[in-house]
């Protein structure tokens, strides 16, 4: 698959088969989006990958305390609610995702179901828990870097067949995440990121989510002037 392709096409993967992925195919992705830049090449990144038993402890206990009302306990500053376009888009995407489901607005027992599945990492085979150094804990530009790394992964998982959805709600109870993963004291639980094959009768893996064009998120300063030089 050319770049092209994997960035146009790849779309959030919500519904799996159950089908083991081989651990060789999660080393290949992981390579290569370990090739991702960093801030002076530091490299803040490190991904746990969890699968069978320990995922299932994972999910367990996440949706346990979620649904015994435990506040989410996160690793990484909450945005809150969002408002005015950022909440627009959020509003749109689920709007989406309803429609393609069959969930309709008022049917709270399917939302709550839908709710749920985010909880569970929508019982995807594996589950990769990105984390970065604590010693950068705080600094901006590490969240950057693993921002960038984690798109690298479900861009490589994309051109390699898998799917992939990153899923904050699979980190909601991160001291759960914490100790089923035994993750290291001096790294910071970012985010999971759920995977496996496609399950292509799955509705929600057709929705598309919208974008702004290019010239709403891009300004060109200076081209006008390069245009008149060239000329
Ligand atoms: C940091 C982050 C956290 C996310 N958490 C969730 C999540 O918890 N549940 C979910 O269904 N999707 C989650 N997503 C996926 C976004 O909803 C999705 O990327 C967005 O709607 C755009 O859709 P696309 O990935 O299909 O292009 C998350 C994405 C990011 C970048």
């Amino acid at each position: 698959m050319n770049l092209t392709d994997a960035m146009q096409g790849r779309r959030s993967i919500r519904g799996f088969q159950k089908k083991a992925v081989p651990k060789e195919l999660l080393e290949e992705i992981i390579g290569l989006a370990n090739r991702a830049p960093s801030s002076m090449n530091t490299q803040p990144w490190h991904f746990h990958v969890l699968t069978g038993a320990p995922l299932e402890r994972v999910r367990e206990g996440n949706s346990t305390r979620m649904m015994s009302g435990v506040p989410p306990v996160r690793e990484i500053v909450d945005h809150g609610v969002y408002e005015g376009p950022h909440r627009d888009r959020q509003v749109e995407i689920a709007k989406q995702l309803f429609a393609a489901m069959g969930i309709a607005r008022e049917d709270k027992e399917m939302r709550q179901d839908w709710v749920m599945r985010g909880f569970r990492q929508f019982d995807a085979p594996v589950s990769v828990v990105v984390t970065f150094d604590k010693a950068l804990e705080g600094t901006t530009i590490a969240s950057f870097d693993t921002g960038a790394v984690t798109y690298g992964l479900v861009l490589a998982a994309w051109s390699k067949g898998l799917g992939a959805v990153i899923n904050g709600q699979g980190i909601m109870q991160s001291p759960v995440v914490r100790q089923e993963a035994g993750i290291p004291d001096n790294e910071v639980i970012m985010t999971c990121v759920a995977l496996g094959w496609p399950d292509e009768e799955f509705a929600a893996n057709s929705v598309v989510s919208r974008r702004r064009p290019v010239e709403a998120v891009a300004r060109f300063v200076g081209f006008d002037e390069e245009d008149r030089n060239a000329g």
